[in-house]
């Protein structure tokens, strides 16, 4: 087995420079042998059980400018809508009916979505479904506002780092956005006591080994009970609508390599793994994954939804279609229970 591999076994860590030594030499890893220890992993933490998260795509609307996001603000080719209270209950009681015992609620930066609109629509699903977490995913805000949601009853919160190298997060982004806030803010949800999910986009304009070992170190760092990776896939009327798309290959290697790092970790096969490669969220699973985030949103606004093209949105993706996903789980089943990250091993 590989040296740095085994090293990373032994004590789940490695430094940076080890880190970037491993990476660099991805392409000649022995590939069956390193998802075969990422599913013995998953299996020894969770067995045979794949979670399911009923994904609710709140509102497009978005006052950042990320270069490679669909929905940044300058792109006006997109029609902007926002899901009101209402809507939002009826994706849950359907998702509910369906099986779904989380709820993720995502949406851009919306400053249209009032933090009190958010907290009580959180206050209103957890009382109509006690037995479900609620996981937010609406970006960067106030610890106040974090409170606020902690105390509506949301429980796990969502927010990619994108990047840990600041000058890869420059590249990705405008200036008024900064990875110290970024981070800060994951910092601050974690002692508010969510549980956060971090993450990166596999294949973004400018990531080196080097953006990626300061990657998997965050992720030492930080100890996310969540990680959320998926290829980098172009949008066309966005400043990155020419670059080239991240690889299969690297997503599947880096989830293994996560699962590694991070045994306990609820990781999904995201969407767009799925869009990449139409094998790609069974792939994923075979790389170690134990998460499919099934979309829950009005089937009218899902094309909306755009953060890039080709969005996969049919048959396996769509909550609506849940026999399709367990058609391509073989051997795996998927758990009705919220599926809290475990604390210790079973
Ligand atoms: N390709 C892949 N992922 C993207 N995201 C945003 N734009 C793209 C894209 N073009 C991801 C980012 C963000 C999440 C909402 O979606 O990582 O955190
Ligand atoms: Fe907005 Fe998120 Fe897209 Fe950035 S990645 S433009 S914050 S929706």
């Amino acid at each position: 087995m590989d040296k740095l591999l085994e090293t990373l076994l032994e004590t789940r860590r490695l430094t940076e420079e080890q880190w970037r030594e491993l990476l660099a030499r991805r392409d000649s890893l022995d590939r069956a042998e390193l998802f075969d220890l990422a599913r013995a992993e998953r299996q020894r933490w969770f067995g045979n059980r794949v979670y399911i998260r009923g994904l609710i795509e709140w509102t497009n609307v978005c006052k950042n400018n990320c270069y490679y996001c669909g929905l940044r603000r300058d792109n006006h080719r997109v029609r902007r809508y926002r899901l009101t209270k209402e809507q939002i209950l009826a994706c849950c009681e359907a998702g509910y009916r369906w099986g779904f015992r989380t709820f993720v609620l995502q949406g851009g930066e919306d400053p249209g979505l009032s933090p009190e609109a958010v907290a009580e629509t959180v206050a209103a699903i957890t009382a109509r479904y006690p037995d479900c977490a609620v996981t937010l995913s609406l970006g960067e805000w106030e610890e106040t506002v974090y409170r606020l949601w902690y105390e509506a009853g949301a429980r796990r919160y969502l927010l990619r780092h994108e990047t840990a190298d600041e000058g890869h997060y420059r590249r990705l982004h405008p200036p008024e956005l900064s990875l110290r806030h970024r981070m800060d803010c994951l910092y601050t949800l974690k002692n508010l006591g969510y549980q956060v999910g971090a993450g990166f986009m596999v294949g973004s304009p400018g990531q080196t080994d080097e953006t990626l070992a300061k990657d998997f170190c965050l992720l030492q760092e930080l100890q996310p009970e969540m990680v959320g990776i998926g290829p980098f896939l172009p949008q066309h009327d966005t400043p990155f609508g020419r670059e080239k798309p991240g690889t299969l290959e690297d997503t599947l290697v880096f989830l293994a390599l996560i699962r590694l790092t991070l045994p306990p970790v609820l990781l999904p096969a995201t969407t767009a793994l799925a869009t990449l490669d139409p094998r790609g969220r069974s792939l994923g699973m075979e790389a170690g994954a134990n998460v499919v985030m099934p979309n829950l949103s009005p089937p009218s606004v899902r094309e909306s939804y755009a953060l890039y093209d080709g969005k996969a949105a049919t048959g396996a993706e769509a909550a609506e279609h849940l026999a399709d996903l367990r058609a391509q789980l073989a051997g795996l089943e998927i758990a009705i229970d919220r599926g809290d990250a475990p604390t210790k091993q079973p």
